[in-house]
């Protein structure tokens, strides 16, 4: 399980809010998301400086997928947008990045990009930003259930890992959901199991580097016993 340590190596962060913070401006969600995204990459280069080795953003859950046709575009742009240009800002500070979900179902040139931002990444990086895109709980565990049904053999806890879109990554000390619900909406449910969950109101555009110390600093004095006394 997770080492004891003051700041989060692995920081998992559901960026809620982009809609609502568009909504308040008259503006379509798509701003939202073009801000949010903005956002995403000062937060990376900024838990990078503080010593996070692993950041995870909720980019799109499965559940994100029954949303209009017209959203879905948008945000489909906004990876073409933003995985050409900062995918390269990111290789030059020595950050690696990764993929999880199921990327089978969007357009064939996202699915290109997605995968040469995956490959071209250094190896043993000091930073990883994962991208949760097309990803929920429920699929990734039923996936590595199938697979292991598959071979027709039981499987311990270590295996299983394995088989989960997270293979070698280890689990996030720490949830962050700006936005203000307090709920996983299908995100890294068997990993975080012994997180330390952090929610905070902010409509995720506006979730500055500040805010991210704070839930940092929050983390610092946490006690984590995981199951022990
Ligand atoms: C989160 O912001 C980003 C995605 C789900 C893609 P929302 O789009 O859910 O924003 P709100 O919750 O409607 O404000
Ligand atoms: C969670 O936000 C998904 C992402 C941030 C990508 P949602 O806005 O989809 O979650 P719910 O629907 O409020 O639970
Ligand atoms: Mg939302």
């Amino acid at each position: 399980m997770g080492e004891n340590r003051r700041t989060p190596s692995h920081v998992g962060l559901i960026m809620d809010g982009n809609g609502r913070w568009a909504k308040k401006r008259l503006m379509p969600r798509s701003y939202g998301h073009n801000a949010g995204m903005n956002r995403m990459i000062g937060l990376a280069e900024h838990a990078k400086k503080c010593g996070v080795r692993y950041l995870t953003v909720y980019t799109l859950s499965t559940e994100n997928f029954s949303r209009p046709k017209q959203e879905l575009e948008g945000l489909y742009s906004l990876f073409r947008k933003y995985f050409s240009a900062n995918a390269k800002k990111l290789y030059g500070q020595g950050a690696a990045i990764k993929i999880i979900g199921d990327l089978s179902v969007l357009p064939e040139d996202v699915q290109i990009l997605l995968a040469d931002g995956e490959k071209n990444s250094p190896e043993n990086a000091e930073f990883t930003l994962i991208f949760a895109i097309n990803y929920g709980s429920h699929a990734e565990i039923l996936r590595a259930v199938n697979t292991a049904v598959e071979r027709g053999e039981k499987i311990g806890a270590e295996d299983f890992a394995k088989l989960l879109y997270t293979n070698g990554i280890p689990d996030p000390d720490m949830i962050i959901r700006t936005g203000g619900e307090k709920r996983l909406s299908n995100f890294l449910l068997y990993q975080a199991a012994y997180a330390e969950l952090y929610f905070s109101d902010t409509l995720f555009p506006d979730f500055s580097d500040e805010e991210l110390d704070k839930a940092l600093e929050d983390f610092s004095k946490r006690e984590r016993r995981f199951g022990n006394v």
